[in-house]
């Protein structure tokens, strides 16, 4: 197969595991083009890409741009803080305003779960989903896979324990869909105010004992309490959160096993994570923002047709 199942990257949830493993056969090109003197191809010399941000973002947005820009694309970047946005204009009048101006892909996140959904009915251009609230980041749980396959080898018959706030988290569906397409064993842990209910009916463990949940895992991605979400309280303090939930070097080194750390970033030290666990050697979040690049230059580079 040498062309991905659909035209948009919507989510991971309507994507196939041939789809995932044709990204990431293509990304392992990109990224020997990552490590040569020049880091950069003529593959989307003919595309323009928009960026749209509706949501703040430090490693997607950079992420995405310099993947246009290694593979030769023109690149415009639109934030929703600064723009007639404010002034009322909507999502459909913004989106149709950029492709007027002849733009052939669009990357967007946004606040609104099924925000790129929408978009992808009404207008022509590609669309990849940057994140749509708290639904899915389909180029974060990409990166975070391929992170997993280039560190142990395979992602089939691993155990990933995904850890922490998993209510919020767009970042933990869109793992979750991508682990068991590959062949996985997903478990979530956290308060159980911060776990959906019914999640068990996606085939994923639960555990609300972190202990337990990093002595069954080979690897354990720990996300971010989403504070900015929570319009009410789903736990007493961050303090106790960190008490109860928080994994730090100490914890890691009492298991038999070394297992791998990860995190989509941006973390809140010393609340999921301690500094000497986020810096230990057992962490691979600084591989998952290299591996961000090749992956985004895979995603564009097929959705504009491979060629
Ligand atoms: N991982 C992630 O989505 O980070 P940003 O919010 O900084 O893009």
């Amino acid at each position: 197969m040498s062309q991905l199942s659909t035209r948009h990257l919507l989510g991971i949830k309507n994507i196939t595991a041939a789809d995932i493993e044709l990204i990431f056969q293509t990304a392992d090109n990109f990224k020997e083009v990552l490590n040569r003197p020049i880091k950069k191809v003529p593959s989307l010399r003919d595309i323009t890409i928009a960026n749209i941000f509706f949501e703040n973002s430090t490693r997607t947005r950079l992420s995405f741009e310099l993947a246009e820009k290694r593979l030769s694309a023109d690149v415009i970047n639109f934030s929703s803080s600064n723009s007639s946005v404010k002034k009322g204009e909507t999502l459909i009048d913004t989106v149709n305003n950029i492709l007027s101006m002849k733009v052939d892909m669009v990357v967007m996140r946004h606040a609104s779960v099924g925000a790129p959904h929408f978009l992808s009915k009404h207008i022509q251009a590609n669309i990849v989903n940057a994140g749509d609230g708290t639904h899915e980041h389909p180029t974060q749980a990409l990166l975070d896979a391929f992170s997993i396959r280039e560190k142990l080898g395979d992602v089939a018959g691993k155990k990933i324990a995904i850890i922490g706030d998993i209510l919020h988290s767009r970042v933990a569906l869109s793992n979750i869909f991508c682990l068991q397409k590959l062949g996985a064993e997903v478990m979530v842990c956290g308060p159980i105010t911060l776990i959906p209910k019914h999640i068990e009916s996606l085939g994923v463990k639960v555990e609300q004992d972190v202990m337990k949940a990093l002595r069954w895992c080979d690897v354990a991605n720990v996300l971010r309490i989403q504070l900015e979400r929570q319009q009410i309280k789903y736990f007493p303090s961050l303090r106790e959160y960190s008490l109860y939930f928080g994994i730090n070097k100490r914890m890691l080194e009492s298991l038999d096993k070394e297992i791998v750390v990860m995190h989509p970033g941006p973390i809140n030290r010393g609340v999921e994570l301690s500094s000497d666990a986020a810096d230990s050697g057992q962490s691979i979040i600084l591989q998952q923002v290299e591996n961000g690049v090749a992956i985004r230059m895979a995603v564009l580079y097929l959705l504009a047709g491979g060629k």
